[in-house]
């Protein structure tokens, strides 16, 4: 939930870092600080709650002369243990002030370990479970066998901290070394000329290196100017994974938009389209990384989707599909409840763990329950070598791109496509549709991108919309059968961006209550299916429409274009192009996601960054 960026290498590592925060803000933006060590034997350090704009005026105060020197590091935090504000905010310090910590994670076992602490006499200067790294590091770079020894003394601390975590620990002794480590969350190193990074996300470097690599489960580091060492909690050399990141600085800029989530809206012809090449070769469905066997595949009689959120959203979409072209039961479970429920699995049940960011902390716990209990997992996930794939039996990546707006859009539709993938490739393995059906349906998926951006191009209405019923008290949605999760996913970008009461659902289930909600005026979006595809769905829904517009309801209706049954139940209709049944939530989610930011951004929020919440989610 926090973003963190080291640096040690020849430009001055206030830029460096501060540039790196701001790539990083998406993670977290409760407050911000940044550490540089001067090379003689200073450590200085500036923290400021709030956005990292109120870090940048701090310095500019306190002058950012004073901040000299090649190597720092930086902090914005998503807060867990201690309010936001200024002394909870990174980096920690001990109380030499010779050692700095920045820390994204939760360790579990602050408690007792502070305890300790303060039973040694140490006096805690904030509420964090991190400051209590800082002290530990320090005494153990004091005493013992790891005295004087930066990297021993963060390793033996390592190995007694408890539940997830990313440290990048300096010392003012090294003030060329910065040391990282990294037990369930997320670490990369950036490899320059010269320089050396570690960071949250390759988005922090990716201006100045396209070289990562990847760290490990439970390993750690040291980075010089030179070179950088990979080595385990224990000290040994270790191994871990380069890469080349396949985006660049432009993927991770606002490109001239107000919001990277405006761009990322408009970005979704690109994303469906880069996710679907190459998944459909010589007549067969081909995933990524499959070490699941095409037998394993065929003795599948079960599938989980587990996920949160959104991703879970797109689960609830695939569900339908994955029913009808495997014949397979399907489950869709928030990631949150699934483990602990003791769900029934075994080695026949495929588990698939849908995330975006691939380090989302329940996702991740209901795949490792998952894979306890023998099922097999196949993640689906938008960033390369992130927790959930590594820990999966197989993965099949959204190549949606860098999503950095706090909503989910982009990686969204792509998800739903991912998922439709691996509907067809568990159809082909077990011959529950032939090749010629196969073909068909993916070619179905391949004219999305296009039909996406034909909706894109009719937006103007929805933003206009949007203004209108910007100060409404809240707004309901309601769909049936893929409409319904469509309306989920619409409710919950109105929840998370405007901040407004928003409630999705099934839209037979009005007249079992939620229809006691409707009054005069309140904004009800409807989305339609197909009038020739689903006829009876469609004439149920109208329906529906005309009993919640006979009690005063102003309706907002998402239907195909043509459909001109709805059109006299519709006080607002928004035209969407005609597409398949199962496929309509690619094109009925884009106005909804337009019309959650226009809302939020008519009542003057940050659709980027809306509060209390944070891009990944790496803590229970
Ligand atoms: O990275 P993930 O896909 O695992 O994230 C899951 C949810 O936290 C995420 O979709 C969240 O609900 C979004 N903010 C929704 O817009």
């Amino acid at each position: 939930m926090c973003g963190i960026v080291g640096y040690v290498g020849h430009r001055p590592a206030l830029d460096v870092v501060l540039g790196g925060l701001r790539r990083m803000e998406y993670r977290g933006y409760d407050s911000a600080g940044v550490a540089v060590l001067d090379g003689a034997g200073a450590l200085t350090v500036e923290r400021k709650a709030g956005r990292l704009a109120n870090l940048e005026a701090r310095l500019d105060e306190v002058g950012r002369g004073h901040f000299g020197g090649t190597a720092g590091m930086g902090h914005t935090r998503w807060a867990t243990h201690g309010a936001p504000v200024d002394r909870n905010s990174h980096p920690h310090r001990d109380a030499s002030q010779r050692v700095a910590v920045v820390h994204n994670g939760i360790i579990e076992n602050f408690a007792a370990l502070r305890a300790e602490l303060e039973a040694d006499g140490v006096e805690m200067a904030s509420d964090t479970d991190t400051e209590t790294a800082a002290h530990l590091v320090a005494r153990a770079y004091t005493e013992g066998d790891t005295k004087g020894d930066l990297t021993a003394s963060v390793a033996a601390v390592c190995r007694r901290l408890e539940g997830a975590f990313t440290l990048v620990v300096t010392h003012a002794d090294h003030p060329d070394t910065i040391v990282a480590a990294r037990r369930s969350s997320p670490l990369v190193v950036g490899v320059g000329e010269g320089e050396h990074f570690v960071a949250s996300d390759v988005a922090a470097f990716i201006e100045h290196t396209r070289e990562a690599v990847e760290l490990g489960q439970d390993q750690l580091v040291v980075i010089t100017r030179e070179g950088y060492e990979v080595l385990d909690f224990h000290g040994d050399a270790a191994q871990a994974k380069p890469f080349t990141v396949d985006w660049d600085l432009s993927a991770a800029e606002k490109g001239g938009h107000e919001y990277f989530m405006l761009k990322e809206i408009e970005e979704q012809p690109e994303a469906l389209a880069n996710t679907l090449r190459g998944h459909f070769e010589s007549g067969r469905i081909i995933l990524d990384e499959q070490r699941i066997s095409d037998q394993d595949l065929r003795d599948v009689d079960k599938v989980f989707v587990v996920a949160c959120g959104s991703a879970y959203h797109s689960g609830l979409v695939a569900k339908y599909a994955i029913e009808h072209w495997t014949r397979l039961p399907v489950e869709v479970e928030l990631a949150s409840e699934f483990r602990y429920r003791d769900p029934v699995l075994d080695r026949d049940t495929l588990v698939v763990a849908v995330s975006q960011s691939g380090e989302t902390a329940d996702t991740l716990e209901a795949v490792r329950h998952a894979r306890e209990q023998k099922a097999r997992v196949l993640a689906v996930c938008n960033t390369n070598g992130a927790q959930i794939p590594r820990e999966s039996d197989a993965v099949l990546y959204t190549h949606a791109g860098p999503e950095i707006g706090v909503a989910s859009t982009k990686a969204f539709l792509a998800q739903i496509a991912a998922n439709y993938l691996v509907g067809l490739a568990l159809a082909q393995a077990r011959g529950t549709k032939y090749p010629d059906e196969v073909a068909r349906e993916y070619a179905e998926l391949e004219a999305m991108p296009a039909a996406v951006q034909k909706v894109l191009s009719t937006v103007e209405q929805v933003r206009d919309l949007g203004r209108r019923i910007a100060d409404s008290k809240a707004i309901l949605f309601l769909g049936r059968h893929v409409g319904f999760p469509v309306a989920l996913e619409g409710a919950l970008k109105l929840k998370e961006l405007a901040y407004m009461h928003a409630e999705g659902f099934a839209a037979g289930e009005l007249k079992h209550g939620p229809i006691a909600l409707i009054e005069e005026g309140l904004p009800v979006v409807v989305v339609m299916p197909s009038p020739k595809g689903r006829a009876v769905l469609h004439s149920k829904l109208v329906s529906n429409i005309s009993e919640i517009q006979a009690r005063g309801a102003r309706t907002i209706v998402i239907a195909e274009e043509g459909d001109e049954t709805v059109r006299p139940f519709a006080d607002e209709l928004i035209e969407v192009p005609a597409v398949p049944t199962l496929l309509q939530p690619l094109v009925s989610t884009v106005p909804l996601q337009v019309l959650a930011a226009e809302i939020a951004r008519a009542r003057g929020y940050d659709v980027d960054k809306p509060r209390n919440l944070a891009k990944s989610v790496t803590v229970e």
